[in-house]
């Protein structure tokens, strides 16, 4: 990859777990390299297929032209494949000895690229990805980054493609979940994924007129929830939706987490303690619903595509103004370039005096730290 050359060929990869809009993501770059004149190649499951060449009958890399990418956009997952496993940064390499060491395997990244005349690489992913693209640049690749995830706890984008879509799901399982909540007089409690953010509990919490929501960023106190429910009981409202976030946990608790080899902990779990906690307390029959993945699939809303669709395109116009090192972002009107510095090692969290915040609180949602009316 030598950074003076003009570009002719770039590579895209998608990486860390999937997100509505990704699909949409390959097209706007593929079209507007191609209308460039340049050459476009993805990358197989991440960087899977640099990594594991042998593993792959076209050896890791698609070709891709404007047949690959039609009728793609309204499309979840990614065409491309994509893996939250095998960090090319730290790649777990098993010893003979039986001990593990962690090993950076990017040289060989940037190998194959000169290998296949890759001039640039989009890489669109979470904060991992965009940490993998961050050391790529500093080893002179001309990398521009896009930000994906359902999480939207990206920094320094106003939003990242897949929450919206995430959100406008579990605003329609919240919606069918109140008719059987209320028939029944029960408690239902709904766990959704967001890693150490509440965005997508809170966001889905009150467009779904949840009437309590709990998330990583206001540490809960359970005898809060259970007045909560008790006030509501006594207005003569018998049942209640309790919306609670992966990584929310009680006053003094710790997050629920498994912890995986060579990868991020496995959070979840706080759902089915909840309930029964709930249940024990209130008396009041509590049952669990946890959306996990199914947040992560479905058709882009199109939000979640023209968002898309404009990363694509912009971080292609990057390439071409010769800006690397960048991620694009959503800084509305418009959608603009910031250093993958100031991106990557960062959890965009919920502000605590954010507006959504206190919507929630002028609703009278219950955060789990004060009843709310
Ligand atoms: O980052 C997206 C996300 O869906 C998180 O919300 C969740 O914690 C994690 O990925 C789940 O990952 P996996 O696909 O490995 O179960």
């Amino acid at each position: 990859m030598n950074s003076e050359q003009p570009i002719r060929k770039i590579a895209i990869s998608t990486g860390g777990g999937d997100a509505p809009g990704l699909n949409a993501v390959i097209k706007a770059v593929t079209i507007s390299a191609l209308n460039r004149g340049w050459e476009v190649v993805g990358i197989r499951d991440g960087y899977n297929g640099i990594l594991f060449p042998d593993q792959y009958p076209d050896r890791g890399f698609i070709p891709l032209n404007r047949e690959r990418v039609r009728g793609i956009t309204h499309r979840g997952g990614t065409i491309l494949g994509t893996t939250n496993r095998n960090n090319p940064l730290r790649f777990p390499l098993s010893k003979p000895d039986g001990t593990v060491e962690f090993i950076d395997r990017t040289d060989e990244i940037i190998a194959a690229f000169h290998a296949q005349g890759v001039d640039a690489l989009v890489s669109v992913g979470g904060d991992g990805s965009l940490e993998i693209a961050h050391a790529l640049h500093k080893k002179g690749c001309r990398v521009v980054g896009v930000p994906k995830t359902i999480d939207n706890d990206l920094e320094k984008t106003v939003i990242t493609f897949g929450f919206d879509t995430a959100v406008a799901f579990a605003t329609e399982c919240l919606d069918r979940l109140h008719t059987t909540a209320a028939s029944h007089g029960r408690i239902m409690v709904v766990e959704v994924m967001g890693r150490y953010a509440g965005w997508i509990a809170l966001n889905c919490g009150i467009a779904g007129s949840a009437d309590v929501i709990l998330i990583p960023e206001i540490p809960f106190d359970i005898e809060v929830v259970v007045q909560k429910i008790q006030q509501r009981d006594a207005q003569g409202r018998n049942f209640s939706i309790v919306v609670v976030s992966e990584a929310a946990h009680p006053i003094g608790g710790k997050i629920i987490a498994q912890a995986q080899f060579g990868r991020q902990e496995r959070l979840g779990g706080i759902g089915e303690i909840l309930a029964a906690e709930l249940e024990q307390r209130t008396g009041k029959e509590t049952r669990l619903v946890v959306l996990g993945h199914l947040l992560r699939g479905g058709s882009p809303t199109a939000f979640d595509r023209l968002t898309a669709l404009r990363f694509g395109a912009a971080a292609v116009r990057a390439l071409a103004e010769g800006i690397f090192g960048i991620m694009v972002a959503l800084d509305p009107p418009n959608v603009r370039y910031v250093p993958l510095e100031k991106v990557t090692k960062r959890t965009k969290t919920v502000p605590l005096d954010s507006d959504v915040i206190r919507t929630a609180r002028d609703l009278g949602i219950c955060l789990g730290d004060r009843l709310g009316s």
